[in-house]
C-alpha cells in the first residue's frame, strides 16, 4: 500500500451554470481524497454540501485587506477563502496565464500569499505544444524555469512548504486545448513520469523538499487514470472535463480508491 494516498482534484473551471447544479454535483462527488474546486460564487454552498471531500478555490489574490494597499475590485483573498473553509487553492492554471495575463511573478506572489495564509497550494506548471515539439529536454528546461520563478522565496516559508502540491499539466494535453472537447489528448505515462521525477529532483535539490506530492493534469478520465496513477511517483490527478460528469468522475474515484487500498 502506498504511504501517501492518491489525491484527485476536480477543477470545475467556470462550471456548472447554476448553484443548484453545483450542489448536486458536489454531493455526487463527495469522497475521501478528493478536492472539489468550484467557481467562487459556489464555494460556500459546495463546502456545506461536502462531508468527505475537501474544498478548494481556483485562484486567489496575493494581498489581504486592510493591509497591502489596494483596493482590488473583484479579487478574493486567502483570508476570505479560509473563512469559507477552503483548504486548497489552484494557482497558475494555464488558462489563467493565457486568458488573464497571469505572469510567473503574479503566480509567485499568489503562491507565497496562500502558503502564508495556511492554504494548500496546487501549483500548475507545464509547457505549450510549441515547446514540447522541440523535444523533452526543451520542455524540461521550460518547466524548471517556470517552477523556479513561481517558487521564488518559499525557502523563507520553510514550515509551510508541506502545503505545496505541484501539478504537471502540459498545456497541450488539456482536453479543451485543441478545441476538441472529448478527445483524449493526454500525455503518455512514460513522459509524465519522466517529467514528474524531474520536478521532484528540482524540489529536492533546490529547496530540500523531499517526498512532495506531484500530480498530473490533462485529459484524465476513467479510461486512462490507472495508467498514470499506478506509479508511486505520481501522487494524484487534476481533473477538468471529466469532473463535470458525475458518473465518469465516480468511476475515476472508484479506480483510485482501489489503488489507494491495494497500492
Ligand atoms: P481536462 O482539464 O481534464 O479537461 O484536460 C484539466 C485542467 O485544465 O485542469
Amino acid at each position: 500500500m502506498n504511504t501517501m494516498p492518491k489525491l484527485i482534484v476536480a477543477n470545475w473551471k467556470m462550471n456548472p451554470a447554476t448553484l443548484t447544479e453545483a450542489v448536486r454535483l458536489a454531493r455526487a462527488e463527495d469522497r475521501k481524497n478528493v478536492v472539489i474546486c468550484p467557481p467562487f460564487p459556489f464555494l460556500r454552498a459546495v463546502g456545506a454540501a461536502l462531508r468527505r471531500a475537501k474544498l478548494g478555490a481556483q485562484d486567489m489574490f496575493w494581498e489581504n485587506p486592510p493591509s497591502g494597499g489596494g483596493p482590488y475590485t473583484g479579487e478574493v483573498s486567502g483570508k476570505m477563502l479560509r473563512s469559507l473553509s477552503a483548504h486548497y487553492v489552484i494557482i497558475g492554471h494555464s488558462e489563467r496565464r493565457r486568458w488573464l495575463g497571469e505572469t510567473d511573478e503574479m503566480v509567485n506572489k499568489k503562491v507565497l500569499a496562500a502558503l502564508k495564509a495556511g492554504i494548500k497550494v496546487i501549483l500548475c506548471v507545464g509547457e505549450s505544444l510549441a515547446i514540447r515539439r522541440r523535444g523533452m529536454a526543451v520542455a524540461k528546461r521550460f518547466v524548471r524555469n517556470q517552477l523556479m520563478k513561481n517558487l521564488k522565496g518559499i525557502r523563507g516559508l520553510w514550515s509551510k512548504t508541506r502545503n505545496l502540491i505541484v501539478t504537471y499539466e502540459p498545456v497541450w494535453a488539456i482536453s479543451t486545448s485543441r478545441g476538441a472537447k472529448d478527445q483524449d489528448n493526454a500525455d503518455t505515462p512514460d513522459d509524465i513520469l519522466q517529467m514528474i521525477r524531474f520536478i521532484k529532483s528540482i524540489l529536492a535539490s533546490r529547496y530540500a523538499l523531499r517526498d512532495m506530492r506531484i500530480i498530473y493534469g490533462g485529459s484524465v478520465n476513467s479510461q486512462n487514470v490507472q495508467n498514470f496513477l499506478q506509479y508511486k511517483d505520481i501522487g494524484g490527478a487534476l481533473v477538468g472535463g471529466a469532473s463535470l460528469k458525475a458518473k465518469e468522475f465516480k468511476k475515476i474515484i472508484r479506480i483510485v480508491t482501489k489503488l489507494n487500498h491495494h497500492g
